[in-house]
Parts: C-alpha cells; structure tokens; sequence
C-alpha cells in the first residue's frame, strides 16, 4: 500500500457513526472515499457526504457513498481532502485541480479539517514548489493580473489540458497560476489576494487545517492544531 493510501485509510477510521463527511478532490482524497465506502459495506457505518467536485461526486456515487448537495448543507463534522504543499505552520497549498471555491467553503464550514499528503507535499514555505493558483473572474483576469503584478507577483493564465486553450472550472473561472518573492509570508499573500478584486478565491488555505496525517516510508506521522 503507497502512503497516500495508507493515511487515506487512517482518516477513515476517523469518521464516527451518523456523521456527514466533505470529500475532497485528488488521488489522495479517492483513496480516502474508497477507504469510507468499505468501512459503510463491511461495518454498517452510517455516513452521509457533500463532494467538493464533479470528480469527488462521481466517485462517490460509483461505491455507493450516501450523498446530499452542497447547497443543502450549512455545516459538516468533517472534511477530508489532500494538498499540495504544506507549511511548518499548517497552512496548504491546494487547488493543481482547480475546484478552490468548493474546497475551501468544506474546509471553513467543517468542525474538523483533516489533510492527508505523503512526505513529497512537506515544504518550508507555501510556493515552494508550485505557483499560487488563482480563480478568477474571466472577464477581470487581465485587470487581476495586473494588480497581482504591482504586488510583484509573475505568472499566466494556466493553459487547459491539451495546451490549445485554458483552463476552465466547474464554475466558469479562469485560473492564474502566480509565483511570488520568496520573502513573502503566506499570510501577506493570503491578505494580499482576499482583497483583490475579481478573485473569486485563491489556492492558500490558512489556519484551516485542523490535522495533517502524513504518508512517510510505510508510517502515518499525525500533526494536530494547538
Ligand atoms: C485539488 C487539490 C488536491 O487535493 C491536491 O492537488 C492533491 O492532489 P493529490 O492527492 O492527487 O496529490 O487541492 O484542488
């Protein structure tokens, strides 16, 4: 079992019986539907989930998740999704798959936000190794840009699958894929980007993980928030 699978398989066991659980979206986060599903066959476990994609909706209708829409929830008891990077202090970088506005809603209405990477995603500060996904209106990506470059920010539209295009989300946004200075401190960043008009939201989630459970060599190392 790679480790991906194997913390995937912890946070299941995190699920209580009556509890409605968002799913995230990645190949981490199907290990942990898959995960869920066999513990609802083989134990009885009465679960109810919210999917945070298209993607995450369809895997969870094929092994057979109990499910209610988005719209219909104003809370959950837990959400469990992957990322991309992870800081020192808890704070995520996600969004590679573009579904950042459904993401980060769970994470913010979950009691408990539970992140599951494998020691790759582990960085010393976020934007690292990948650039800032931002979704963006399309008709003020240009002015967007524009403002994200005033604060030194360098980047492109991110190109869509086969290169001939963009990328477009399940909402209809664009997405700017921005590298920043390396001495800006992920929480002038978020600042920094939850005032910029015209983004509709941003790949920086902080001070909303609850847990980090982390794949390393067959083991799964739990970090709690204080
Ligand atoms: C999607 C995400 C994913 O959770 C992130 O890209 C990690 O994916 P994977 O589990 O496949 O490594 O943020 O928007």
């Amino acid at each position: 079992m790679n480790d991906k699978e194997l913390v995937a398989r912890q946070a299941a066991r995190q699920v209580k019986d009556g509890m409605l659980v968002g799913l995230g979206t990645g190949s981490t986060a199907n290990f942990f539907i898959e995960a869920l599903a066999r513990r609802k066959d083989d134990e009885g476990l009465r679960v109810t989930t919210v999917a945070s994609s298209v993607v995450s909706t369809i895997k969870a209708q094929e092994v057979g998740l109990p499910m209610v829409a988005l719209e219909q929830v104003t809370r959950l008891d837990l959400y469990v999704d992957g990322a991309d990077e992870v800081s020192p202090d808890m704070t995520l970088l996600k969004g590679q798959g573009a579904d950042l506005v459904r993401e980060k809603l769970l994470a913010n209405a979950s009691d408990a936000f539970v992140v599951l990477v494998d020691k790759s995603k582990l960085v010393d500060r976020i934007g690292a190794r990948f650039p800032i996904p931002i979704e963006v209106m399309p008709f003020a990506w240009r002015m967007v840009k524009r403002s994200i470059e005033a604060t030194g920010g360098q980047g492109e539209l991110r190109p869509n699958a086969g290169k001939d295009g963009f990328a477009v989300t399940a909402y209809g946004s664009l997405v700017l894929d921005m590298t920043f200075d390396p001495a800006l401190d992920s929480q002038t960043l978020d600042d920094t980007l939850n005032g910029t008009p015209g983004v509709v939201e941003h790949g920086i989630f902080r001070g909303l993980a609850s847990a980090v459970f982390i794949g390393v060599d067959g083991q799964v190392q739990e970090r709690w928030a204080s």
